[in-house]
């Protein structure tokens, strides 16, 4: 029988931290249900201390999602570990996460302490955890690079205290996959009371081997891997969590382990963080990237034509690419597209329903044929408007390579209509400027890429920006049949995001 193997996302906090990743709470909510929906095994949802707004979320998203564990971080400090168990408890199964490095360079370096000082800290840690919540994950930071006995030792002391989950991390991704594969096999051989705890890993991919690295754990006993969606996080990144799932799914005589993920789901999910985040996969990446099914060699489409096994090993259809055919058109009807949009793998509520029937309606008038794609950039637009204070009444703008551009931008805000114009290096400059004319928002535009939606010259273009404002960056999005109405919006949205949540954002700490 395969071995069951426990998936524990922290694209919500691994993620999260990585530089220009930051999400606000109701984009945190809609990459809990994303992954939620996927069936992983645990959330890991925030690190509730470092700031009134990350324990929020933690405690928001125990309290809405129904099915994974909810586990959040807490550093071994006594007022970290109660502000997490408060966060989590909140969860029909909450986790308390606790750590503390245990390599010599960061017990002495960095934390200026003894081992003796850490272990006793970390048994006390757990212990105090155990009193709050029954389910108390143990990392040893920068496990890879710490001293065997000592490791041994510690795993030992944080087992018979009461950790249910012990994680060995390799923090800054360097380990190799045989050298990390052995530590996990001797760990578990070498402490006694290792079989009163799942073992998992937590892989950074600095040296490009996060994913390599997990699945050596799991061929050598790893019963749990942490992971990202699209593999963000810290500096390289994190495991990817699409890779070692679908390298479990597709190598089954290898692995003989399974995980309870919905493979169908991927392709959302991955969608839902790179919009969120603005960190879009690079078009080769594995599994999820744009060109990750795509044959482009001769020899290859003919392979592929007569029979699809000579080049694919996995369907695109496994991981819910959808199939970019023609989906819907004028005439389909709101059942027709709820129908679509939930074999794409949203589901939406009938009033968002009626709403995106509406945008759909004005598309199919600008573009004959609408695809799959087109269909996400219309649910992606809807939840980004949710939060709007300045909503986009029109523009008018004038280009050309012998006249200066200039744009007239009319917003609206609490019934008010609001107009400026403003002069630029080009149109999408012009009004961008008339935009900080009307709403006198400080930002510095860090990012701005623009990207064709689905295939032919009336594709809509989705434009995302990223927007810089006191130290936090912003991510906004928009799509149009018109470029540079698509860009007002995306810029519009990241200046609301930052009206509404930019307060909340205030004093976080950071590690
Ligand atoms: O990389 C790491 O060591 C971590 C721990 C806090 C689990 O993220
Ligand atoms: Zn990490």
């Amino acid at each position: 029988m395969a071995r069951k193997i426990k998936i524990f996302d922290t694209t919500l906090r691994d993620g999260e931290q990585s530089p220009g990743a930051s999400m606000n709470l109701k984009e945190k909510l809609q990459v809990a249900h994303a992954l939620s929906d996927m069936r992983v095994d645990v959330i890991e949802a925030g690190f509730p201390i470092t700031s009134p707004d990350d324990f929020e979320a933690v405690k928001k998203i125990a309290r809405e999602i129904r099915g994974p564990v909810i586990a959040a971080l807490a550093r071994a400090h006594p007022k970290d570990i109660e502000s997490c168990a408060k966060a989590v408890s909140y969860s029909w199964k909450p986790r308390v996460h606790t750590f503390i490095a245990t390599s010599d360079i960061h017990i002495e370096k960095k934390l200026r302490k003894t081992r003796e000082e850490v272990l006793d800290i970390a048994v006390n840690a757990v212990k105090l955890s155990r009193k709050l919540v029954d389910d108390v994950e143990f990392s040893c930071e920068d496990a890879s690079r710490s001293d065997f006995d000592f490791l041994t030792k510690i795993v030992g002391a944080v087992i018979e205290a009461g950790a249910t989950t012990i994680n060995i991390p390799d923090t800054v991704g360097y380990a190799m996959p045989e050298e990390f594969g052995a530590l996990i096999k001797n760990l578990k051989k070498g402490i006694p009371n290792s079989s009163k705890a799942v073992f998992s890993v937590h892989c950074h991919n600095d040296l490009g081997l996060a994913v390599a690295n997990s699945l050596s754990a799991i061929l050598n006993g790893a019963e749990q891997v942490e992971c990202t969606i699209n593999g963000i996080g810290e500096r390289a990144g994190n495991a990817a969590m699409e890779e070692i799932v679908m390298a479990l799914k597709v190598r089954p005589q290898i692995f003989n382990a399974k995980t309870s993920v919905d493979t169908r789901k991927i392709y959302i999910a991955s969608r839902t963080v790179a919009t969120l985040t603005g960190i879009h996969p690079q078009p080769n990446k594995s599994v999820v990237g744009a060109n990750a099914f795509a044959h482009e060699a001769g020899i290859h489409q003919d392979g592929m034509l007569k029979e699809r096994m000579t080049y694919e090993i996995m369907r695109p259809e496994d991981v819910g690419i959808p199939s970019n055919q023609l989906v819907l058109g004028k005439h389909s009807g709101r059942h027709a597209l709820a129908k679509r949009l939930g074999a794409l793998g949203y589901a939406v509520v009938e009033k968002d329903i009626n709403e995106i029937y509406e945008r759909f309606k004005k598309l199919a008038d600008k573009k004959k044929v609408i695809f799959d794609d087109d269909l996400l950039a219309l649910v992606d637009e809807k939840f980004a408007e949710m939060d709007e204070i300045y909503s986009l009444d029109y523009i008018n703008f004038s280009s050309g390579t012998k006249r200066t551009p200039s744009a007239e931008v009319a917003l609206k805000k609490d019934k008010k209509n609001l107009r400026a114009s403003a002069k630029g290096d080009g149109p999408v400059d012009a009004v961008f400027q008339a935009i900080d004319k009307i709403t006198r928002v400080k930002t510095d535009l860090e990012d701005y890429a623009i990207k064709s939606v689905s295939s032919g010259k009336d594709a809509m273009g989705e434009v995302s920006v990223k927007l810089k404002h006191k130290g936090i960056s912003y991510c906004g999005r928009g799509s149009s049949t018109d470029v540079i109405e698509a860009s007002a919006k995306s810029y519009l949205n990241a200046i609301n995001k930052i009206l509404a949540y930019g307060s909340l954002t205030k004093g976080r700490e950071s590690l």
